[in-house]
């Protein structure tokens, strides 16, 4: 049974009373003033909203989803965060150049190299709950994107996301092999289960997904930040596989990773070559935007990883609330 998740302060606040009730007029400007936009309210505000769109929130009617008044609360959510995203991206390369910049980044160890390396049990457990706020609805965020390109690139995306849905198999459908994998770690693999406990690092990483995919002005860093999941994937998937396998997880427990060592080296291909490229022969304005996307991408992982490894090197978990295993 889900939970509506508590509030972390007056703008996760105010958008939990709107959609339940309705908060008095005039807090939301007052809420949003010198906030943090990657502050554990903002971020979970703008990922209530965006729910809305995707899962839906429990006990929340469906109607909110396009109430103007929670739209322009959105507006008020994502302004101040594209900003501060193009503030961590910084000078954007050219658009080759970001492709060939994410190819040649194999290993910069991040939190995939410290599990296979170092980790224990418990931070493994850790990841998978923070990266569950994504893979439990993989690649649905994505997919927003697919009525808004045309053409070859439109056919290719297509392919992709067939295989990211268990290619004509839906019991491999890559959320319910995450899930499976959960399950496997000892873990309740329920949608939505671990909302509370994932902090806004984690939640930014959805949230920037959700910001791209629903604004079609935005396409082209969708189209990005579609490009760096698949290109980068891989060699993070079989670090993963690898790390899971040591601390003892059975062969559902690293089915998810493996799947995408394989899947994701051709996704790579066809990314690069079926989208992008494809994208930008027939609308060549918009490679600075995908540039951006890539960018963009890089700067909010690196965050998330930055808060996991300076979380895991200090003995503490990166959690909202630790996991039973992990360090009180
Ligand atoms: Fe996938
Ligand atoms: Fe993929």
């Amino acid at each position: 049974m889900r939970r509506t998740p508590a509030p972390r302060g007056p703008l996760s606040a105010a958008v939990l009373a709107l959609v339940t009730a309705g908060p008095p007029d005039g807090a939301w400007t007052e809420a949003l003033r010198g906030t943090d936009p990657w502050g554990e309210d903002h971020q979970l505000a703008l990922y209530l909203c965006y729910e809305l769109h995707d899962r839906g929130l429990p006990g929340v009617h469906p109607g909110w989803e396009w109430d103007p008044g929670l739209l322009a609360r959105r507006r008020g959510l994502e302004r101040p965060f594209l900003a501060a995203v193009r503030d961590a991206a910084g000078p954007v390369p050219p658009l080759a150049e970001a492709v060939g910049g994410l190819l040649s980044a194999e290993g910069d160890g991040g939190p995939s190299a410290y599990l296979e390396a170092e980790g224990e049990r418990w931070q493994a457990r850790e990841y998978l709950v923070h990266r569950s706020v994504y893979h439990l609805k993989e690649a649905d965020p994505q997919l927003w994107l697919l009525p808004r390109i045309h053409g070859p690139a439109q056919a290719v995306l297509m392919t992709v996301a067939f295989d990211e849905y268990g290619a004509g198999r839906p019991e491999n459908a890559h959320a319910l092999l995450f899930a499976r994998m959960m399950a496997d770690l000892g873990l309740e693999p329920a949608y939505g289960h671990y909302l509370d406990a994932v902090p806004a690092p984690a939640l930014a990483v959805v949230n920037l997904m959700m910001l791209f995919g629903l604004h079609r002005a935005l396409r082209g860093a969708a189209v990005g930040q579609f490009a760096a999941i698949e290109i980068t994937s891989s060699p993070g998937a079989a670090r993963l596989a690898a790390a899971l396998e040591r601390l003892g997880a059975g062969p559902e427990g690293t089915l998810f990773y493996r799947e995408h060592v394989e899947a994701d080296a051709v996704h790579e291909q066809l990314v690069r070559r079926g989208v992008i490229d494809a994208l930008t022969a027939t609308e060549p304005a918009l490679a600075g935007d995908i540039a951006f996307g890539l960018a963009a991408t890089e700067a909010v992982d690196g965050r998330f990883s930055a808060h996991l490894l300076e979380h895991w090197r200090a003995g503490r978990s990166s959690l909202r609330s630790p996991l039973p295993d992990g360090p009180g």
